[in-house]
């Protein structure tokens, strides 16, 4: 075992203190939470990179962005520079009361780390940041040529990349992409990602009324808009849960015979995904015959991220004079998104019952991503994460988004971009109670060790 190897064995619990000063900063990059906070989750980040021995750090910003942290370290004159990506900022917490633990008072329960941001993507910077510290700490120099890129609004679709992009996109320039977002095929199976969907989606308020009335005084003649918006929902899924907006399944690229093979050797079945998305008895697997990774990857799925007619809280005998919800479609290969977005706007519109007035707000779009997993560069890093968890590699798709990815990789002209992470089947990323493996996350920094040793090469 290298110095550097061995550094990040035995100082994995100082990286792991590191980690809960992070989580402990509620960055919610979301509207309606304190920008402020994201802000100091930057600072944090930037702290650390410069007490670790990174240089030039920054603390980058675009008009009305939130805060990306820059640092690099570029003292090896020959070897490749690889451009390390994570996310310091995260998704809200959702029903407070469902937290076993304080969201952001990190908390370490049978060997995993439970808090908001743990895995998603705090852990991700941490990765990064651990590998480079026990080059630098044990070796006093790294093999190779970093960057880091550290983004502040990842989990709001990264609304300022293509303005960022423009204006730093020399800054950024590398031989190789990686980035510490994705998840493991399951606890201690090293996975590369080779596809993430992407993701269109609009917020709906269907209104039929200037305000709410007694519902015995009116109800009757009048359209009730909750029943109009659970038509229009109802609409856009046939009964075996397929999307039925006319189109959107059109430019869906069929696997190739490679990548069903690929699908096949996984033997991930029905009755996996079952157990580990905690479905109830009885409820059905819904989709048609596809098999499941396929579903979640390879085809587009649809769901209304959340619903609003009045509240539980002001529930009176009324009809209601609007409703809303927001919907989202994750679109998949060859799927263009201003079409895909737009069936579904048209689609909202074409079926909204009895006149109901339809409002749609439509969000930035993000795209799908994917990849050719074949070369010198997917080769070492299947070495240096086998090596490190003590089993096989797997090549798989990921059915989540990060904006970043394709556009990124597009403008450094298309150099290879390695995805992998440490959030599991059990991480519960974005709903409440989100945990890490611990176990998982010690192997992902050694991983990153070994392929720093990998590429230099
Ligand atoms: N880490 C996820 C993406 C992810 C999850 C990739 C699981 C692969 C496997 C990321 O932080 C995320 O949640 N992204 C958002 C992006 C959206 C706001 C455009 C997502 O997928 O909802
Ligand atoms: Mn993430």
């Amino acid at each position: 075992m290298s110095d550097a190897a061995q550094f990040a064995e035995a100082h994995f619990s100082e990286y792991l203190e590191k980690l809960k000063n992070l989580v402990r900063i509620p960055s919610i990059s979301f509207d309606g939470f304190p920008p402020e906070e994201v802000k100091r989750s930057a600072e944090a980040t930037a702290k650390l990179l410069r007490e670790e021995g990174l240089e030039n750090v920054e603390i980058l910003s675009i008009e009305g962005s939130h805060p990306y942290v820059y640092a690099d370290w570029l003292h090896a004159p020959g070897k490749p520079t690889l451009l390390l990506y994570a996310h310091h900022d995260v998704q809200p917490v959702g029903r407070e009361e469902v937290w076993k633990t304080p969201p952001f008072e990190p908390t370490e329960k049978e060997g995993r780390l439970y808090a908001r941001g743990s895995a998603d993507d705090k852990a991700g910077i941490i990765v990064h940041v651990a590998a480079i510290a026990a080059y630098l700490r044990a070796q006093k120099k790294l093999p190779l040529n970093v960057k880091l890129m550290i983004e502040g609004e990842e989990e709001i679709g990264s609304l300022h990349l293509e303005p960022f992009l423009k204006q730093y996109q020399k800054k950024f320039q590398a031989d190789v992409i990686v980035i510490t977002d994705t998840g493991n095929f399951d606890v201690g199976v090293p996975t590369i990602t080779n596809s993430l969907r992407g993701i269109v989606a609009t917020e709906v308020t269907v209104k039929v009324m200037d305000h709410p009335l007694h519902s015995g005084s009116w109800g009757g003649p009048g359209p009730d808009p909750v029943i109009a918006l659970s038509k229009i929902i109802a609409s856009l899924v046939d009964d075996e849960g397929k999307i039925a907006i006319p189109g959107i399944y059109d430019e869906v690229l069929p696997l190739s015979p490679v990548e069903q093979k690929s699908i096949e050797s996984l033997s991930y079945t029905d009755a996996i995904y079952r157990q580990q998305a905690f479905l109830l008895d009885g409820v059905e697997i819904i989709g048609g015959e596809a098999p499941p990774l396929k579903k979640l990857y390879r085809l587009p799925s649809l769901s209304v991220n959340a619903i609003q007619a009045s509240s539980r809280k002001n529930m009176a005998n009324i009809v209601n004079d609007s409703a809303w919800c927001k919907i989202g479609i994750r679109t998949v290969p060859n799927m263009n998104a201003d079409r895909s977005l737009k069936l579904l706007c048209d689609h909202l519109k074409r079926t909204a019952p009895w006149g109901a007035h339809v409002i749609l707000e439509p969000e930035h779009t993000a795209p799908w991503w994917t990849t050719n997993p074949e070369g010198p560069v997917f080769d070492k890093a299947r070495k240096a994460l086998t090596e490190a968890f003590g089993r096989e590699c797997v090549v798989m798709g990921q059915g989540g988004t990060i904006p970043f990815v394709g556009p990124f990789s597009e403008a450094l002209g298309g150099v290879p971009a390695l995805l992998i992470g440490v959030e599991d089947p059990y991480t519960n990323a974005h709903s409440e109670n989100e945990s890490l493996h611990l176990g998982d996350l010690k192997k992902a920094i050694l991983a990153a060790v070994y392929l720093y040793r990998e590429l230099a090469d």
